[in-house]
């Protein structure tokens, strides 16, 4: 006698076209039927595009004929009318957020680039340009946007049973470093990244939000490609070096937006050069690089960050200087790249 999870198990060799998933974690299937040998199912699609339904339709036919035991094999693939973009990604309707308009990670192939940073500055920039803004803290092997946004509480809890995120320089923060005890390094398997993230985007107060920005962590592997499907993000940003740039920690990153059908909105160069105090300009580690790269694969610059001792004190002290010291240059950096965030995003 078959079992519907015998059913479900065949139909993982079908992958939704175009995409390394199978059609099961993607949760079309709605209804399995098995009465005797025959076995009925039926799925519904987000897509309007009917060649992937009938790819989809004739490739679970094919796996579930191989099964033994089943005689009659009935596919229903059920889809939505045509909209207007046509075909939508089976991402399209991931778990979006009521009153979040806006969710960009902010990513880089490789660790210690300043990404934390980055997405510290820019969230507290897209603030000062007007808006609501929340921080999602996604680094699941050092957590440190807490620290660099001087909030040392941890979210209370509603009314409603929600969590309500802390605040600071008037941005919410949700970190996974808060539902940690210490210092102690944790070691995250997959299920639990994914319940833990779903439950920062589904069981937190995060009210209405323009921006939701999310550090992810370091890396292009499957932590991140896992945090980037549970998260229904609206863009990437990446983050580089400009010697990174040039040894294809750019490219990877991009590799990891597209696998999950994310566009990315473009490259930061951070630690661009370095003024020394007698006015001259120290490239330290090489200049460009983010420019070029991006140039070479076609997406956006939204800007560069030089090094400067203030960001990285800022950064310590729980005051970005985006927030203590906006005039300067070195807020003035993260404020034009803000603004080119925000025009990218429309
Ligand atoms: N433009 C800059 N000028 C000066 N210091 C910087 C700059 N950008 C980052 N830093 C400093 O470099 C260090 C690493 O930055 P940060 O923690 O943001 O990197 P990260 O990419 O998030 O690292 P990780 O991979 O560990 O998460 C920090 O001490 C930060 O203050
Ligand atoms: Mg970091």
């Amino acid at each position: 006698m078959l079992t519907e999870a015998e059913i479900k198990a065949a139909l993982t060799v079908v992958k939704y076209p175009g995409y390394s998933r199978d059609i099961v974690s993607f949760g079309l299937i709605k209804q399995i039927v098995v009465n005797n040998g025959d076995v009925s199912i039926s799925m519904q699609l987000t897509s309007a595009n009917a060649e992937v339904a009938a790819q989809i339709k004739a490739e679970s036919e094919r796996a579930l004929k191989r099964l033994p035991g089943v005689n009659l094999v009935r596919v229903e693939v059920r889809q939505q009318a045509a909209g207007p973009s046509g075909a939508q990604s089976p991402w399209a309707n991931q778990n979006r957020v009521p009153g979040i308009r806006k969710v960009v990670a902010v990513a880089s192939g490789k660790g210690g680039v300043g990404k934390s940073t980055v997405a510290v500055n820019l969230a507290c920039a897209l603030k000062r340009l007007g808006g609501q803004i929340g921080l999602l803290d996604c680094d699941i092997y050092g957590p440190s946007i807490p620290l660099m946004m001087g909030i040392r509480q941890r979210p209370t809890i509603s009314a409603a049973e929600k969590m309500v995120p802390p605040s600071n320089h008037g941005v919410k923060l949700m970190s996974i470093g808060f539902l940690l005890d210490g210092d102690e390094p944790v070691i995250w398997r997959g299920p639990m990244i994914v319940k833990t993230i779903q439950q920062f985007l589904t069981a937190v107060e995060w009210g209405e939000l323009d921006y939701l920005l999310v550090d992810l962590p370091p890396g292009t592997g499957d932590a991140q490609l896992t945090l980037c499907q549970t998260v229904p993000l609206d863009g990437g940003v990446i983050v580089t070096t400009p010697q990174e740039a040039s040894l294809g920690v750019v490219r990877k990153g991009i590799a990891m937006f597209e696998k999950v059908n994310v566009s990315i909105l473009g490259i930061v160069e951070n630690m661009s050069y370095f003024t020394a105090p007698s006015g001259e300009r120290v490239e330290i580690f090489g200049h460009g690089g983010g420019r070029a790269e991006a140039q070479r694969q076609g997406v956006a610059f939204l800007g560069e960050i030089p090094i400067f001792t203030e960001i990285r004190v800022a950064g310590d002290r729980g005051f970005p200087v985006t927030i203590s010291a906006p005039e300067q240059p070195p807020a003035q950096a993260f404020m034009k790249i803000a603004e080119a965030l925000r025009q990218k995003c429309g």
